[in-house]
Formats: C-alpha cells, sequence, structure tokens
C-alpha cells in the first residue's frame, strides 16, 4: 500500500513536471534565467562528522525532485566510505548520551571524489567547529578551483572559511553563530543582514533553514525553465521560498549591519 501511494506520488510529480516543461514556452522572457552557462548536472556534498541534518537534506530535497527533470548526478564525499554521523565527537556535546544520530553513507572518498563537479555543497552543524576536519579542508582547498559553483549552507560558510576559499569574497552564515564563524574567516566580507548572499561563483547561505531558501534560488538562475521548475517543486514542498534580503535573525541574535546586500 505505502509502495503503490509512493509511487502514486512520483508519477503525479514527474508528470506535472513533465507539463510545466512542455509548457514552458509561455513563461513571460522577464522570468527567464539570463545564465548563459550549461545548467549544473554534477552536485557533490562534503560530509564530516556531526554535520546538521537539515543542512544537508534541505538543499538535497529540491535538487532531489529536479532531478525528474534533468540528468543530475549525485556524489556523497568523505574521508572514508563508513557511515557518517552526525553524533558529536565529543561526549560533552552529547550531554545526556543520546542515541539520535542518523548517518549517510558517502559514494566516494575526498581520493576517488569525481574531477570537474558542477557544484560542491559543504554543510555545517556542530562538526563545522571540529579541530578534526584537516582531510575535509584540505580536499575542499584542492577542489575550489575545479568546481563550477560552491554552496556552503549554515555554518558550512567556517569550514569553506578555514579552507581560505572564502578570503575576499562576500559570503553569510548562521546567525545565532555569528561571532563564532566569522572569526574563523577575518579575511571575508561577511554580509549580514542577509538569507544567502552571492559572490561570482559563491553562493552561501544563512542559518539551516536558509539553505532550502538558497537552493531555490539556485534553481531559478541555473535553469533555463528554473523560474517554472523552482515553482513546481515550492508548490509540491508547500513550501514558500524566502527572498535573499528575508533575515529578522541578524537582528533577533544583535549581528551588526555589515557589507550590505
Ligand atoms: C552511552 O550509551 C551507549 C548506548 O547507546 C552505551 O553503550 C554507553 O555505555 C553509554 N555511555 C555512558 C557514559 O553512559
Ligand atoms: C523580499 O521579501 C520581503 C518580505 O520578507 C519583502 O518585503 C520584499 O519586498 C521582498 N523583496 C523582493 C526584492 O522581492
Amino acid at each position: 500500500m505505502l509502495s503503490t501511494i509512493t509511487l502514486f506520488t512520483a508519477l503525479t510529480l514527474i508528470t506535472s513536471l513533465l507539463t510545466t516543461t512542455a509548457t514552458a514556452t509561455t513563461i513571460p522572457t522577464s522570468t527567464q534565467t539570463t545564465n548563459p552557462q550549461p545548467p549544473p548536472l554534477s552536485y557533490a556534498i562534503l560530509l564530516f562528522r556531526a554535520f546538521d541534518l537539515l543542512d544537508v537534506n534541505g538543499p538535497l530535497s529540491p535538487l532531489q525532485l529536479l532531478a525528474h527533470s534533468y540528468p543530475l548526478t549525485l556524489s556523497l564525499l568523505a574521508r572514508t566510505l563508513d557511515p557518517v554521523t552526525t553524533r558529536p565527537a565529543s561526549p560533552s556535546m552529547n550531554p545526556h548520551n543520546a542515541s539520535f544520530w542518523p548517518s549517510l553513507t558517502p559514494t566516494h572518498t575526498f581520493a576517488t571524489a569525481p574531477e570537474n563537479l558542477d557544484v560542491l555543497i559543504v554543510p555545517g552543524g556542530l562538526g563545522s567547529r571540529s579541530p578534526d576536519l584537516e582531510p575535509e579542508i584540505a580536499y575542499l582547498r584542492a577542489a575550489f578551483p575545479k568546481v563550477r559553483y560552491l554552496i556552503t549552507i549554515c555554518t558550512g560558510a567556517g569550514v569553506a572559511a578555514r579552507a581560505g576559499v572564502l578570503d575576499g569574497r562576500r559570503a553569510t552564515t548562521n546567525k545565532r553563530a555569528w561571532g563564532e564563524i566569522t572569526a574563523m574567516g577575518p579575511g571575508v566580507r561577511w554580509v549580514a543582514p542577509a538569507r544567502w548572499v552571492v559572490d561570482g561563483h559563491i553562493w552561501s547561505s544563512s542559518g539551516v533553514t536558509a539553505g532550502l531558501d538558497l537552493i531555490y534560488a539556485f534553481i531559478k538562475e541555473m535553469y533555463p525553465d528554473g523560474h517554472e521548475l523552482a515553482a513546481t517543486i515550492a508548490g509540491g514542498s508547500e513550501y514558500e521560498p524566502h527572498n535573499s534580503t528575508y533575515d529578522p535573525f541578524s537582528s533577533l541574535f544583535n549581528v551588526p549591519t555589515q557589507n550590505q546586500l
């Protein structure tokens, strides 16, 4: 029964996506993307211990739905092929010795990661502050010049800042963790308030759920029928993406205005 419903849902979605693709020629030209580059197809996400679950799954969910319309590939990268857990490495960060820590299984190690990725996504989470991130930082530093787009979600900007790849660039990050993360990148032009920031081929989002808003904006910008597909996927997900200026959290967490959008 469950699989029948799931299949029905999937077919309905595919049908609606195909239908919207077929009618894409009726979109007003003002909503068409102006990006002249071929749309990104190969995605990878960097996993490390104690990543934030929604930093990963937030962007991946709309992209997975987009994969009904484009031949997207996804690589899950980590230092080894062992499952990567959200469980904090330090017992002090798990004071009740809870066992509520899902894992994701990598598809590649950093050594076997595909070359010439279109998009590399760096999530955040408690692990972004870990002193034990050398393999992740080394990979990010080496891969950065070869990827077409780097996307950081939440405190993932701290990992990218630690790799030095945000130096001189405009970026944002989680507003509650602002002081801690921005200290990891004194050479970064940190932007607040901002839901997300685009500087050339670097896209960075504010905290956790902001990754969803970033990815909807990314889909709109990158795909010829991106506005239509983003609307279809957001509607089917019953989600209303925020724009880049939406940021009540800067004032909530007393982040001073700087390097404005
Ligand atoms: C924490 O829980 C695990 C089971 O999930 C148990 O094996 C371990 O002994 C516990 N550690 C402490 C310090 O209580
Ligand atoms: C962005 O969203 C805010 C509400 O959150 C709205 O006031 C503003 O007009 C929007 N800006 C644009 C450019 O759409």
